[in-house]
């Protein structure tokens, strides 16, 4: 520790002088390396501006506008309402971000980043509520000192009050995750096979997207979603409309106050764990372990922290959770400690398409628990 201390020291030292910024750029390895730290730190100052890109592009629907096929400036600034002189500057924009990219002398076209976005829906919502974030993040500094009265938390307001269910709110927020739930269903049961398994419990399972795309895979399961009380009624809805309502039930309650329904032989909590601070997170999974099956299996997937795939996604989510009020991104270690502190034992990792999005673990009932 003492040597990796010193170590330490000396790097921040020479890093931080400007003569020694200057004599690495003489020498091609080290001017290669230099030149990389100067591009990622860039990447930092201009992360805001990027965004901003980005959401003036959804906002005025840019990518589905191109999806048609190339449009020349003139034909973008009327269709969108903005002067053509402050349309080019967020078209160059866009380009130099590869959400666009030039088509001849005065087109443009879908850059491939333009194009992924489209394949999922999921981004346009999330990139929509950003500037609830953005609002907040405005003063980082009032932000961290006081959070009490932050747009993010007006949004998700059982962060801020857990339990709080009310129907317009609840609709809302159920809404965006529905986008993004679709492809974190896919990942996670195309990762954890629930082939023999009769009934699931999806606590907190929002709108049902989770459930019934685990129904439709599953011919034989029952299932179960179990969420605050106007966030069940969607479920429901859902069931019926898309015709499982024969094996797909939605029950209201506070999973952090009523005992969690029992029988289920799969318990699943799905970007759950991360939204809540550590007593409630405690609370809950002694809640699970309760309602389980001493066969029972536990089925949990989020994004997490330290994620060696997916770099600096954790720095996104201890921000955005700190604003929503409550919860932070955990590490898999934490969530271990956690879940072996609850009772529950054999916590495994299953992998994931999309570790940035959601990474999978099961875990079964500690035998003496
Ligand atoms: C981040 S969303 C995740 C929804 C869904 N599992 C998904 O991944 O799309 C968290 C869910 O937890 C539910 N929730 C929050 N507090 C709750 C509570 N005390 N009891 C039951 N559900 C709760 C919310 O209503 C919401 O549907």
């Amino acid at each position: 520790m003492r040597l990796k201390n010193w170590l330490l020291t000396r790097r921040d030292r020479l890093l931080g002088s400007p003569a020694f910024h200057q004599s690495v750029l003489r020498f091609p390895l080290s001017r290669w390396i230099a030149r990389r730290r100067a591009r990622e730190l860039f990447d930092i100052t201009a992360g805001f501006v990027y965004s901003q890109v980005l959401a003036a592009c959804v906002e005025l629907d840019l990518f589905e506008r191109l999806a048609a096929g190339p449009r020349t400036s003139a034909q973008l600034a009327a269709a969108c309402d903005v002067p053509i002189e402050g349309l080019e500057r967020l078209l160059r924009g866009a380009a130099e971000l590869r959400l666009l990219q030039r088509w001849g002398s005065d087109g443009w076209r879908l850059g491939d980043l333009g194009a992924a976005s489209r394949g999922s829906p999921g981004i346009a919502a999330m990139v929509r509520h950003h500037h609830l974030l953005y609002q907040d993040l405005g003063d980082p500094l009032a932000l961290l000192r006081d959070r009490s009265r932050s747009a993010l938390s007006q949004y998700w307001a059982y962060a801020a009050e857990p339990g709080h269910s009310e129907a317009e709110n609840a609709q809302r927020y159920s809404e965006l995750m529905a986008q993004s739930q679709s492809f974190v269903a896919d990942d996670v049961l195309a990762h954890c096979s629930l082939e023999g398994r009769r009934e699931l419990l999806d606590v907190g399972g929002g709108s049902g997207v989770f459930a019934a795309e685990a129904l439709r895979r599953f011919p034989d399961l029952r299932a179960r979603v179990f969420d605050l009380p106007d966030v069940a009624v969607l479920a429901g809805e859902r069931f019926a409309r898309e015709g499982l309502q024969g094996r797909g039930h939605a029950l209201g309650g506070d999973m952090f106050l009523d005992a969690l329904p029992r029988g289920a032989d799969v318990i699943s909590l799905i970007r759950i764990l991360h939204d809540h601070d550590d007593d409630l997170v405690m609370r809950l999974l002694r809640g699970v372990r309760r309602a389980m099956k001493p066969d029972g299996l536990l089925l949990l997937g989020e994004p997490m922290a330290e994620t060696a795939a997916a770099p600096g996604v954790g720095a996104y989510f201890h921000l955005y959770l700190w604003a929503m009020g409550s919860g932070q991104p955990r590490s898999l270690a934490r969530i271990r400690g956690m879940l072996e502190a609850a009772g529950f034992a054999d916590v495994r990792e299953l992998g994931s398409y999309q570790p940035l999005l959601v990474r999978v673990l099961t875990a079964r009932p500690a035998a003496a628990s």
